[in-house]
């Protein structure tokens, strides 16, 4: 594929995010669900925890909840979270490493600062990703994929102005060892000052960045994306441009997401997305009656 001479992807919008609390309590900013965008199919949910410093004893996390339907897909960039759930898994997630857990049809699962951010305190970082699945996968069993950092695809240009951490997907030769459902792409990108990058995105995908720190241009017209805000891209070609103006004091350093959309109907009720109510209301009876199973160890 070509995309020399070609046109990027335009801006179709770009969005700040909302602060919100969630499980026991702790800070996140969220570009969607919100009042403004509901999802980027297949994309359900997108946090970012902190990044917060936290004192002795703050440290907060998400105890025992379940999950049906979908993906959630944690990346942690500092601090550390430990992991459990109901089919006797357990881990510790440390800065780089990725757990893409495919709930299908259920699951009960906890996740919780580390024992020592918790009595050291710390800085918290990262992020949470809801991937929808397919009406087909929904009822699957449930999947989990644990990649440290130091086996997740890292990449960079020859003159170094140019990281990427390719945890779905395919960035500048390196290919993700993650395995998706439905097509994905979720880079992890830095770009120094007066870089660029033109990034291959098939039409048929919805695509977003999230500027996570610094801020840079998207699309031809060289829209700013700020700290904390979503640039929504249209379809309107096969290429994302990124780019940082030369003249700029810091990285910029963002996620670039992407997934060719489901187009399924999509009813959620907090931890399950199902394609209707009476698969929410079976989701809800199941979850009480314990058949997607208890934390028990
Ligand atoms: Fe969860």
């Amino acid at each position: 594929m070509s995309t020399v001479g070609s046109k990027a992807r335009s801006v179709a919008q770009i969005i700040d995010s909302v602060q919100a609390f969630e499980g026991a309590g702790f800070l996140v900013h969220r570009p969607f669900p919100t009042q403004l965008l509901s999802q980027v199919d297949p994309f359900l949910l997108l946090d970012e925890m902190g990044p917060m410093d936290l004192g002795p004893g703050e440290a907060k996390g998400a105890p025992d909840h379940p999950h049906r339907g979908f993906e959630t897909v944690t990346y942690v960039l500092e601090g550390s979270m430990e992991h459990k759930d109901s089919a006797g898994n357990s881990g510790k997630l440390n800065p780089g490493d990725v757990q893409w857990m495919t709930a299908g049809a259920g699951v009960v699962h906890s996740e919780m600062p580390s024992e020592e951010l918790l009595r050291d305190g710390g800085r918290m970082h990262g992020f949470q990703l809801w991937v929808n699945l397919p009406s087909v996968d929904k009822m699957m069993r449930p999947r989990y994929q644990d990649v440290s950092a130091a086996t997740i695809p890292q990449a960079q240009t020859l003159d170094g102005s140019v990281w990427v951490r390719v945890i779905a997907g395919e960035a500048l030769g390196s290919k993700a060892v993650i395995d998706t459902r439905t097509p994905i792409m979720y880079l992890h990108y830095i770009l120094q000052p007066g870089s660029e990058v033109l990034h291959p995105v098939p039409p048929d995908y919805n695509a977003f960045a999230y500027s996570v720190e610094g801020q840079g241009l998207v699309g031809d017209d060289g829209d700013l994306v700020q700290r904390g805000q979503i640039a929504l891209f249209a379809g309107d070609s096969d290429v994302v441009r990124l780019s940082v103006p030369s003249e700029a004091t810091e990285p910029w350093n963002l996620l670039l997401l992407a997934g060719v959309p489901i187009g399924e109907p999509v009813v959620r009720y907090g931890p399950f997305a199902m394609n209707t109510e009476a698969e929410i209301r079976q989701a809800i009876e199941d979850y009480r009656a314990g058949r997607m199973g208890v934390i028990d160890f």
